[in-house]
């Protein structure tokens, strides 16, 4: 018993808790083997990640984004590896917040289980809007059209009348909507369904859920197979391969046409693509052999969908010109479209498979979210009715419903891309800190029949890896940590920034400003020099506006400025922790699962920061008014 903010639980208490009998000390049915564990990691990883956000990601970095599906890939290996160890010496579901609180503690553990919810509950709410998105054309392919005031977030709306969008769904579901009491009646209904059935479907029971999804995951591991073969047949046999290499902006072919920074910026739509193999680790209490076979399915289902992720984003960017993605949500399907590859029966059948494969994802997440409640709450953090168990369907009756009003409340007002970000941002966050915890936990004798994480002493290796990978990036770019840490570009832009105006001023003036700005700033930037060039050159005023506000947007200053100042803590947290290693001896697999995890935070913008900081910030004031008090460890 104690006070501290950094109370542990004992392992030997939490196996105690999750019991190793033939039900699970807590009741749970244990009925899962090696196949069902890898079909749920396929279940919850493949799914709006690969049949909408890979759109957004391959606009952004071009046929490129496959590098990025690397890094991606070999992180989450490292942090599967991670996971796999903890599973293995604490079997009970939990997930990340079980592994904190026997390594760091229970400050920690807390928020680790809210940043889960995030992952969890958040992330379904990006699910289910894509899942509809999907839904609704399939029906329009059938030729039920659902008006789209009742398909349509109420945000996404608002914003695009907002931003002067085009998108006529966007636009028409603003204006046909029905007015009440002030109040435009626009919903995203098939969202709003398919939430409550899965939440119908994981209160009837674990058994009924595995059969549901096991078909659902092999149909979609088909028909992606189908893609890859039809797509990549035709990208060959079409000549498309130049594809590949498109050319950018000033006419040079590159495999990354906006450069890595154009890579980076799609960080968050390719680790969401990836989130869902540490899901299987939830399961631990339902599985026959959880040390055995939790590590092995983790580490299968990921292999598997990194090859896949590779493929069909070859196939994407072979397809169709990179460009021709913008605002695309349903890409798979959008490169079998008459004015692509110009097969119809796959446009279909692509539809299709997209909703069971994201019903798919939707049922793995709502499955995991009340098992760590549960976890939370039998350790006194969550009030105990979230360990409820319905006698009948052997389920977290009461944390399932509480998850279906998680998921269903915000889908009412929240957007896409907002939750996208969100979820991705917090999940790495856990990510690092459950390689961060094995990097804590003391080494351990191998046992038969488990898995155990092999101990590399990294003292001479990473501190050489850190400085190779300073190396690298200096032979790269040879003012690579110079540029870093140089921010006038970016105070210039914004100086270029204030002078464009709020609707209403003269344009002419905002033109002449603009121009005398420019010439009075004489820049030695390669892009500050074009812009000023093609300022000159222009004939109207509009269009010298116009040719500003298209480079701050390129350039956004305040994202520009985040990526360097996230880089600079990076490298200097690379730096501490070689130092670090050379004293302890940390072990290599978890550091670079770190390492990785932390490189890939500096993808993230400011408002992603800003958000997931308010997000913590409740979460503390919630651990503080219940938990701390509440907690069985409590003094
Ligand atoms: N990885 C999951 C998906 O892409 C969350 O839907």
């Amino acid at each position: 018993m104690s006070n501290s903010l950094f109370r542990t639980k004992k392992v030997e208490n939490i196996l105690a808790e999750g019991g190793d009998d033939s039900h699970g000390g807590s009741g749970l049915k244990r009925v899962l083997t090696v196949r069902d564990l890898t079909f749920f990691g396929i279940a919850a990883i493949l799914g709006a990640g690969s049949f909408s956000s890979l759109g957004y990601a391959v606009f952004h970095g071009g046929p490129g984004v496959v590098s990025l599906f690397i890094i991606t890939g070999i992180a989450c290996a490292f942090t599967a590896l991670c996971y796999s160890e903890f599973a293995s010496r604490i079997p009970v579901a939990g997930s990340a917040y079980t592994y904190a609180y026997a390594s760091f503690g229970e400050l920690f553990a807390w928020v680790i289980g809210w940043a889960l919810i995030m992952e969890y509950s958040i992330g379904n709410i990006y699910v289910a809007y894509s899942w509809s998105d999907y839904f609704t054309s399939l029906m329009g392919k059938m030729h039920v059209h659902i008006p789209e005031y009742l398909c349509t977030s109420y945000m996404e709306a608002k914003h695009a009348v907002e931003g002067g969008s085009t998108n006529a769904d966007e636009l028409a579901a603003w204006n046909n909507a029905p007015v009440i009491g002030g109040l435009r009646m626009i919903l995203d209904l098939p969202a709003l369904v398919i939430n409550f059935l899965i939440t119908y479907l994981v209160y009837r029971g674990i058994k009924e859920s595995r059969n549901f999804s096991n078909v659902m995951v092999i149909l979609k591991i088909a028909v992606v197979a189908l893609i890859i073969i039809v797509g990549g047949y035709l990208v060959f046999s079409h000549g498309l391969t130049p594809n590949w290499t498109p050319p950018n902006d000033e006419g040079v072919k590159s495999f990354m046409p906006n450069g890595f920074s154009g890579v980076m910026m799609a960080v968050a739509s390719v680790f969401f693509a990836y989130i869902g193999f540490d899901a299987v680790s939830v399961l631990a209490e339902e599985s026959k052999n959880p040390q055995r076979d939790l590590p092995r399915g983790m580490i299968l289902s990921l292999v598997i969908c990194t090859i896949i992720y590779i493929l069909l984003t070859l196939v994407l960017t072979g397809a169709v010109n990179y460009r021709a993605f913008d605002g695309v949500g349903d890409p798979l399907a959008f490169i079998f479209e008459p004015q692509n590859l110009n097969v119809g029966w796959m446009q279909f059948l692509v539809a299709v498979v997209a909703v069971v494969a994201m019903t798919s994802v939707l049922l793995v997440f709502q499955m995991g979210q009340p098992r760590i409640w549960m976890s939370m709450s039998r350790d006194g953090l969550l009030p105990p009715v979230f360990q409820k168990i319905h006698p009948k369907f052997k389920t977290p009756s009461f944390a399932t419903i509480i998850t279906g009003l998680v998921v269903g409340v915000p889908i009412l007002f929240t957007d896409k891309t907002f939750v996208l970000d969100f979820t991705s941002i917090a999940t790495l966050f856990a990510f690092v800190l459950v390689c961060g915890g094995v990097l804590l936990i003391p080494r351990k004798e191998k046992l038969g029949g488990r898995f155990h994480l092999p101990y590399i002493n990294a003292k001479i290796i990473f501190p050489l890896i850190v400085a190779g990978a300073i190396a690298f990036a200096m032979y790269l770019s040879k003012g690579y940590f110079g540029h870093m840490t140089d921010f006038s570009f970016e105070r210039k832009t914004e100086a270029l920034q204030k002078i464009i105006p709020a609707k209403n001023i003269d344009t002419v003036t905002v033109a002449a400003s603009i121009e005398q700005h420019l010439v009075s700033t004489n820049d030695t930037d390669s892009a500050f020099i074009k812009l000023t060039k093609a300022v000159r050159e222009s004939s109207t005023a509009a269009e010298k506006v116009k040719l500003a506000a298209g480079f701050i947007s390129d350039n956004d200053p305040t994202q520009s400025r985040t990526a360097k100042i996230s880089l600079i803590i990076f490298w200097l947290a690379m730096v501490l922790l070689a130092l670090f290693t050379v004293i302890k001896n940390y072990s290599l697999i978890p550091l670079m699962g770190v390492s990785t995890c932390l490189y890939l935070l500096t993808g993230m913008t400011l408002s992603n920061w800003l958000w997931f900081g308010a997000w913590l910030l409740i979460g503390l004031v919630v651990y503080f008014l219940y938990g701390y008090k509440k907690s069985k460890l409590a003094g």
